[in-house]
């Protein structure tokens, strides 16, 4: 069954806990943490994780577009995230970090930017609970989705089942009820929706439209 994780990057930052109840029923919330310096952008951290794990009952979703993953992404499993994606392209020591994450009873993430090609990470699948291919360069909502990205979707559920795994393929960019429909067709099952929920009359119908689209 199709996911659909709504973003509360496009959610108002002053009524979080509000902006997770207009979306109840979801598989999770997608929380974006970026530092202003993985990415051009500056979010939030481990207090308001924190603070919205308390205030929901939807796991969270924690998309770790930061430096260092090493360090910090046990910190957001102790801040009670369900889910924690690390950028690759970040990460010193990934199979380590994937499965300390592990350990620690969450479930382990990794993301691949859009110039990042999958190949070289193959051996890594094993290790993982998730793979997010992003669809646009991280950093902002609200941007047009990279159709370019989809033969490298349709290589990761290719790698995916030459394995035999079971990890989900997560795709997080541009995703709206114009595009989930190439996304799914091409192997992703956890859709992340920013504007496409949050700038919606009625994000929580938008995220029922969404996985009506994804599921054909
Ligand atoms: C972008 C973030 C996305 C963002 C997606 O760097 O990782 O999760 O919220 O927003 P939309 O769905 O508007 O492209
Ligand atoms: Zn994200």
């Amino acid at each position: 069954m199709a996911q659909i994780n709504p973003s509360i990057l496009s959610a108002d930052f002053a009524r979080l806990a509000q902006e997770a109840e207009a979306v109840r029923g979801s598989d999770w919330l997608h929380v974006d943490v970026m530092d202003n310096h993985f990415v051009p952008n500056l979010t939030l951290g481990v207090p308001i994780v924190e603070s919205l794990a308390r205030a929901t009952d939807t796991p969270l979703d924690c998309h770790l577009m930061i430096e260092d993953p090493d360090r910090w992404a046990p910190q957001y499993v102790e801040a009670g995230a369900g889910s924690v994606t690390f950028h690759v392209e970040a990460a010193a020591a990934p199979v380590r970090l994937a499965r300390e994450i592990r350990a620690m009873g969450a479930r382990a993430s990794m993301a691949l930017k859009p110039a990042t090609p999958i190949e070289p990470y193959e051996d890594l699948l094993p290790e993982l609970d998730m793979l997010l291919i992003m669809t646009v360069e991280p950093g902002f909502g609200g941007q047009a989705f990279l159709d370019i990205m989809l033969p490298k979707i349709r290589r990761a559920r290719q790698l995916i089942a030459k394995h035999g795994l079971e990890l989900w393929l997560q795709v997080d960019g541009g995703v709206s009820a114009s595009t989930i429909e190439r996304c799914a067709e091409a192997g992703a099952d956890v859709f992340v929706a920013g504007s496409a929920v949050y700038g919606a009359e009625d994000p929580a119908e938008a995220v029922a439209k969404l996985r009506t689209l994804a599921e054909g």
